[in-house]
């Protein structure tokens, strides 16, 4: 089937998360749909499978204007979705499952559904039993489960948001050969994803999503550094680059190795200088977030030592690197930063608290109104807290921070924000780092990474570099890096070290 999506706009609250997207797709094809968390992909694929409503746009089948208005609208005109969350069903035997949205009545036949689900496993190499339960089945399986499904119900376009978070590498070849041979066989394939190995592997045509809009289309060859580009690039005319005097080490960090839930990384070395700025770059996922929680002692290293200002903090509570001098500030800020449901006012109230003063009301107002105009916040001092956009939000949370800090550790410190926020928040950044506040940050923003580090670490699927001049890297060999190109060079490094 051939698919026409046309000026696909959607806006949730403030977010735009689609904005204006046109896409062709042809039959018989794979087309990836790559973009950073956050960019829109499963709100475009929720539009086109009815799960969501566009403010706008036109949805094309073979040519024809298709109304799209629910997930049966949707399942009528051939198209089936795997979700990037698999919807929980109740607990039920997979052939009752697989009998889902057929349509056969009361009576559903269940020996020719029997029959169906066996040759359709037989075909990919599925092992599974229909008299199984199908909460005994894993991710991949689960999701082998829902392929078949799809197809039994006479899907002909086949969307998968995700497919490969969570599945084991075997799982993942099955899945990549099912998927080749049923392109082959005619079906329309459209696959989601922020890995690009993946995509490039996979797709016969990529569409690249930044933002909420398309940003740009590629076709095999695939050169790593374009997709990568045009992922995170983000033309901003940033201030000059200021480069800040290394000082007395504050953070070292001595061959550390961390596991985590997906993630372990291993032999990871570096010496923080009071006053410089390390970058971690990455794709999401790659080990950035735990190896800074790590560093705030969030998490404790399996081997390896971390100090602060040579002092072992090794094991040492959040808490202990708190009293250090160490701020954290994660991504989730409205979860884990910020309380809702409280005001600005009290927000600054808490914070002073913890700090041992106690303040009336009249002097609360005064100082929330000083810092307000300090981080030129846009908010009252009784508005609440979730009421701040993000970029207001953001500006808050470095409001709230205590002085004197040594270290100051924030995840994508300006991620969604407009240009005239990430330049006034990196002002505020970097005034700590002149008075001698170190600064780790995790972005996946290259030209933000390159823009403020002085020096930059790379993830890679939980392999780490070593530190890295941010003036010997460019947009293009930090991309290479990110998609796991050019990491050998290290590799003889360490060899001869
Ligand atoms: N139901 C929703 N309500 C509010 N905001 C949403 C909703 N769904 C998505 N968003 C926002 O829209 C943007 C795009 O999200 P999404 O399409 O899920 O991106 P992706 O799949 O590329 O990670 C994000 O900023 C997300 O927070
Ligand atoms: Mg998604």
């Amino acid at each position: 089937m051939l698919i026409e999506l046309r000026n696909i706009s959607k806006t949730f609250d403030t977010v735009q998360a689609n904005s204006g997207i046109s896409l062709v797709v042809p039959p018989a094809s794979i087309q990836g749909i790559l973009g950073e968390n956050g960019a829109g992909k499963s709100t475009l694929m929720k539009i086109f499978s009815g799960f969501t409503l566009p403010d706008s746009g036109d949805i094309l089948l073979d040519g024809e204007r298709a109304v799209i208005h629910s997930p049966a609208d949707a399942i009528r005109h051939g198209i089936g979705m795997l979700h990037q969350d698999p919807l929980d069903f109740p607990p039920m035997r997979l052939l009752d499952d697989f009998l889902l949205g057929r349509e056969g009545g009361l009576f559903p036949d269940r020996r020719g559904a029997a029959r169906a689900f066996r040759e359709l496993a037989e075909r990919f190499g599925f092992v599974l039993d229909p008299e199984a339960w199908v909460d005994s089945l894993t991710v991949g399986e689960r999701q082998q489960l829902e392929i078949m499904r799809l197809l039994w119900i006479g899907s002909h376009v086949l969307i998968l948001d995700e497919p490969t978070t969570g599945i084991s590498l075997p799982q993942k070849e099955k899945l990549f050969a099912t998927l080749k041979s049923l392109a082959s066989d005619g079906m329309t394939i459209l696959f989601v994803s922020h890995k690009l190995e993946d995509v490039e592997f996979l797709c016969d045509s990529v569409a690249i999503l930044r933002q909420g809009r398309l940003v740009g289309t590629a076709k095999p060859p695939y050169l790593t550094k374009d997709l990568v580009g045009m992922m995170f690039g983000r033309e901003i005319a940033f201030p000059e680059r200021k480069k800040s005097p290394p000082g007395a080490s504050v953070l070292s960090v001595n061959g550390v190795s961390l596991e985590g839930a997906r993630i372990r990384i291993r032999g990871v070395n570096i010496q923080v200088r009071a006053g410089e700025v390390i970058g971690l770059a990455g794709m999401e996922g790659s080990g950035q977030s735990i190896f800074l929680g790590a560093c705030a002692g969030l998490t404790r290293p399996v081997s390896g030592a971390f100090c602060l200002d040579e002092r072992d903090m090794t094991g040492r509570s959040h808490h202990d690197f708190k009293r250090e001098g160490v701020a954290y500030l994660p991504a989730a800020r409205l979860e884990r930063g910020l309380v809702p449901g409280l005001s600005l006012s009290e927000h600054f109230v808490l914070s002073e608290k913890k700090k041992g003063f106690f303040i009336d009301r009249r002097r609360a107002k005064k100082l929330s109104q000083d810092r307000i105009a300090a981080y030129n916040i846009k908010g009252e001092p009784d508005s609440p807290i979730e009421s701040l956009s993000g970029g207001n939000q953001q500006r808050m949370l470095l409001a709230l921070l205590r002085d004197p800090l040594s270290l100051v550790l924030v995840e994508h410190p300006t991620r969604g924000l407009d240009i005239e926020s990430t330049v006034y928040i990196w002002g505020k950044l970097k005034e700590r780092c002149a008075g001698g506040t170190s600064i780790v940050f995790i972005s996946s923003d290259l030209d933000e990474i390159l823009q403020y580090s002085d020096r930059v670490l790379v993830f890679f699927a939980g392999r780490v570099s070593p530190p890295i001049k941010a003036e010997e890297l460019s947009v293009e060999s930090l991309g290479l890096l990110i998609g796991g190109k050019g990491w050998e060079d290290f590799e003889r490094g360490e060899a001869d070290a």
